[in-house]
């Protein structure tokens, strides 16, 4: 199955409303009748911002988070319905440094997940090995415990309307990126496990990489048969350098 490539820049804890704005405008600009799917996950602050500088555009916006709950006495968290509300589309859960830094367990993950999906927007669900876990050889019950435990709560059609993301831990901002060989392996072992569940939902389903993945690397990445496009921290904060990984999401 022919499936469109996505890239996404997670802008993490960075910006402000005059550096975003050059930046929304140089990213619209510069992937204007790109084949890919774009999309830009920016603070919740400025997710007003983005959708002024991008209505009308090939991107699309998003979170980075979201409550796993729908409304009620939770200070500082922001809902999914406030996130649809604001036009975005897509939601990063489970991203490494919300697992490690802020508690998000396998389970909240799973319950944001679904959180997500009940008010319309597609979640990117973050997956992925630390350093340690890859040299004691565990990668693959990781990323399947990970997985597996949004598969037991929302079930594998739920999947079918999400993205997975496989995030390897140590390529995170270290510059030190996965060969295309060693997510390649990963990815199609993510979507083995799910189409042990769902041939068809597999098929379908976009796994994005996200671990340093910068021009000089992207298209040989993308190019590998389970690898459906990017999310691009560092530099989706370089104008140019996320067009030119869009450019390479062929
Ligand atoms: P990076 O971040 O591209 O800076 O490695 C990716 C991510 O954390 O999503």
């Amino acid at each position: 199955m022919a499936r469109t490539k996505l890239v996404a820049g997670n802008w993490k804890m960075h910006g402000s409303l005059a550096t975003n704005s050059a930046l929304l405008q140089d990213v619209r600009k510069g992937v204007a009748g790109l084949t890919a799917d774009v999309a830009v996950c920016v603070p919740y602050p400025y997710l007003d911002q983005a959708r002024g500088a991008l209505l009308g555009s090939n991107v699309a916006w998003g979170a980075q988070d979201v409550s796993e709950h729908v409304q009620g006495a939770y200070t500082g968290e922001v809902s999914a319905a406030m996130l649809a509300d604001f036009g975005c589309r897509y939601v990063i859960v489970g991203h490494s440094e919300r697992r490690s830094f802020y508690g998000d367990t396998d389970a909240v993950v799973a319950a944001k997940f679904e959180a997500a999906l009940k008010s319309g927007l597609v979640p990117i669900l973050c997956i992925g090995e630390t350093l340690d876990e890859r040299e004691s050889n565990v990668t693959t019950a990781v990323v399947t415990r990970q997985l597996d435990a949004v598969l037991a709560r929302c079930g594998v059609a739920a999947l079918g309307q999400a993205v997975v993301a496989y995030e390897p831990v140590w390529a995170i901002g270290t510059g030190r990126t996965a060969s295309p060989e060693q997510a390649q392996e990963v990815h199609a072992l993510i979507r083995q496990r799910v189409a042990r569940e769902d041939a068809g939902v597999a098929a379908g389903l976009r796994i994005l990489y996200g671990g340093s993945m910068k021009p000089g690397n992207a298209r040989e990445l993308m190019a590998q048969p389970d690898i459906d496009g990017g999310l691009i921290g560092g530099a989706a904060l370089v104008a140019t350098d996320f067009a030119a990984i869009c450019a390479a999401a062929v």
